[in-house]
């Protein structure tokens, strides 16, 4: 991994005098031990439009045919590394930007990173692939209408914010840019979580990062 991709100005270093080291084990030595490629599978979505669902069942299938995969997920991180950030646009970014530098860093690790946050700014996804480098940083947007998600509403936040309860809810009171360009959409309102999971390891697939 070499410095610095992505050094924007939400990301400026702070420390000086610090150097970066070259280790002697690289990604390269790593992914030819584990015989997997590094990678990023980044779901962006509103709330309870089914990331965390198919990201649970992409990664279950990985690792069933072999690869070490893991899930990152909004609500968990929130708990730990995150546990200082709200959902003000800055706190938002923030998150983004960290889970961006953990995904980036199993992917230099050789694992396959699946990240589920609503990541609703297109810039802070943008930055994630940049950091990652093209080719390794998969975007799979999860489309499900407002009113869908809104229906199933599964942790009652929809109706909660609808009442004024939860503040800067995302599509509700605070916004959602959808990708321009995703490498992958999937229409969770439309297709069964089998389909939808079947469709992100076609892709894998159809890039030869997993084979059939
Ligand atoms: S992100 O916008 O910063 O990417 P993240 O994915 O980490 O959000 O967290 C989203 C989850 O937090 C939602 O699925 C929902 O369960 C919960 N949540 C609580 N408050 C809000 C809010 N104001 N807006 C969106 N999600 C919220």
């Amino acid at each position: 991994m070499t410095r610095r991709k992505g050094d924007r100005k939400m990301n400026k270093q702070k420390a000086t005098n610090v150097v970066w080291h070259m280790h002697k084990v690289d990604k390269t030595d790593r992914e030819s031990l584990l015989n997997q490629k590094g990678l990023v599978l980044w779901f962006t979505g509103l709330s309870g439009s089914g990331k965390s669902t198919i990201a649970n069942e992409v990664a279950y299938k990985l690792h069933s045919k072999g690869h070490i995969a893991y899930v990152l997920d909004g609500d968990n991180i929130r708990h730990g590394l995150n546990k200082n950030l709200g959902f003000s646009p800055e706190d938002r970014k923030e998150n983004i930007r960290r889970i961006s530098e953990v995904a980036n860093l199993f992917a230099d690790a050789g694992l396959i990173a699946i990240t589920a946050f609503i990541s609703p700014y297109r810039d802070d996804r943008d930055f994630c692939r940049e950091l990652v480098g093209e080719g390794r940083f998969i975007e799979i947007l999860c489309k499900a209408s407002l009113e869908t998600c809104e229906k199933r509403d599964t942790k009652g936040l929809y109706k909660k914010a609808r009442e004024g309860i939860i503040k800067e809810f995302t599509g509700i009171s605070a916004p959602y840019e959808e990708p321009e360009n995703p490498e992958l959409m999937i229409n969770t309102d439309k297709e069964t979580v089998d389909e939808s999971t079947n469709k992100v390891l076609k892709k894998l697939e159809e890039i030869e990062h997993i084979s059939e």
